[in-house]
């Protein structure tokens, strides 16, 4: 059975399907919006502190335990800690099913979204009535269920199909092209009368607005965004090529992953200065304002319609990568068809999205200290699942297996990687000591 597992075509196609993965709605969806609820530049500062040290050390680790192993998280973990460390993988397959429960009704409103532009219904720069409207369909019972369900059929699809060419061949003309269209809407977004108010907001730091809370936010939206935690890396870092310069890779990932945030945080809060919208709306804030701005845009409808599909594409190969690390597990250890686990695990999660899309309609009222259905899987995923992946992660390498992850990570001593040291005291110390205090907090400030 190892020996037919696939491995990516080439180091491009990986970076690409890899970046894939963490690039999706995180960035684009919601890093604007914490952003924007979190003070703006200040927030991005943090933010970038904490994926440069704690966020690359522990893709690093994932994609180290994956390629060492060649297995899914759960058999990763048993090869080499033996069977009481699986439930580590097993916690990581759990998460799965929570985020992607969430994850695809979000990607059903860009399917949504991309009838919506084409229809061109959204044609006005008038943010009360955008907000109407994206309040008026999400609190629907049918039609956002149905578009999650669309969205997740497309994403098993792929899935059911095997990774290996499907998503880096998408991926390798996708992404690009994500790209090139964020430039170009940044380039609008800021140069839109009234945009000014929001550069300032972004590239004036106010630290009098950082406290616990804005660390805890930043650090769950870089484990959220950088997909690690719950064994993707893991999972993608097993179809690699023993020769592959693992931290140089992680390198452009992350710098990439970096990048499209800020770039969307460039698009969308410039653009809610510009229409007059308050930039800690919240979840409804891509959805209101880039309208908006391919309102006033010459051929915004096409713009928008692109948009939203490249929204969509970015949030598949997420989606995608959500998904694979349990059938990786059920082929790997269960010996399950590839396309009978496939239906099942959609299946699953597109049961659980269920509450979470009525979260924004009939069961808004439905609350539990405050929050929603949906408000409970982001926060147990992003502030409490992820991170304690993410701290058993650290701690295995760190304590359990530093001497192999040192001899792995630099191609058995090949590639010359001075910080080696710096990277296992931070697995052992720094990451398990800043993650016990931030899971701790977010849970007792609850
Ligand atoms: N990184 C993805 C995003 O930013 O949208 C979401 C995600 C993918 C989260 C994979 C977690 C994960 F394991």
């Amino acid at each position: 059975m190892l020996a037919a597992r696939e491995h990516w075509g080439s180091r491009f196609g990986f970076i690409m399907a890899t970046a894939g993965s963490a690039i999706g709605l995180g960035n684009i969806w919601r890093f604007p919006y914490i952003a924007g609820e979190n003070g703006g530049s200040a927030f991005i500062l943090i933010y970038l502190a904490v994926v440069l040290s704690f966020g690359i050390s522990l893709v690093m680790a994932e994609m180290v335990l994956g390629r060492a192993t060649q297995r899914n998280p759960v058999g990763a973990f048993r090869a080499l800690g033996g069977p009481r460390w699986a439930f580590a993988g097993g916690l990581g397959v759990l998460t799965g099913f929570v985020i992607l429960s969430f994850y695809v009704v979000v990607a059903g409103w860009t399917l949504a979204y991309i009838v919506f532009m084409a229809g061109n219904e959204l044609a006005t720069t008038e943010s009360a009535v955008l907000g109407a409207h994206f309040g008026n369909f999400t609190s629907q019972t049918f039609a956002p269920l149905l578009a999650a369900a669309v969205f997740m059929a497309m994403t098993a699809w792929i899935v059911a199909g095997g990774v290996g060419k499907g998503i880096e061949r998408a991926s390798k003309v996708l992404m690009p092209l994500l790209f090139v269209l964020l430039l170009a809407l940044v380039a609008r977004s800021v140069t839109m009368p009234g945009a000014d108010a929001g550069l300032a907001f972004l590239l004036t730091p106010d630290f009098s607005r950082v406290d616990m809370n804005t660390v805890i936010s930043a650090t769950a939206q870089a484990f959220f965004s950088l997909s690690i935690g719950m064994g993707v890396m893991i999972t993608y870092g097993s179809y690699l090529q023993r020769d592959v310069n693992i931290p140089r890779s992680t390198l452009i990932i992350v710098l990439l992953d970096v990048g499209v945030a800020v770039l969307a945080a460039l698009m969308v809060l410039p653009a809610v200065f510009a229409v007059g919208l308050d930039p800690s709306a919240g979840p409804g804030l891509t959805f209101i304002t880039l309208p908006a701005v391919f309102a006033s845009l010459p051929f915004g409808q096409v713009f928008g319609v692109l948009f939203f599909s490249l929204l969509a594409i970015a949030a598949l190969t997420s989606a995608v990568s959500i998904l694979e690390p349990m059938i990786a597990w059920a082929v790997d250890e269960h010996g399950i068809r590839r396309g009978v686990a496939t239906l099942v695990a959609s299946l699953v999660c597109l049961l659980l999205a269920i509450p979470a899309s009525l979260s924004f309609g009939p069961l808004s009222d439905a609350t539990l200290a405050g929050r929603t259905f949906f408000d409970w899987m982001d926060f147990l995923a992003n502030n409490v699942m992820l991170p304690l992946g993410g701290l058993l992660v650290a701690s295995f390498i760190g304590w359990r297996w530093s001497g192999p992850a040192r001899a792995h990570l630099s191609n058995d001593g090949t590639l010359c990687l001075p910080w080696l040291s710096a990277w296992i005291w931070l697995l052992r110390i720094g990451a398990p000591v800043a993650i016990a205090a931030l899971v701790w907090q977010a849970v007792g400030g609850s």
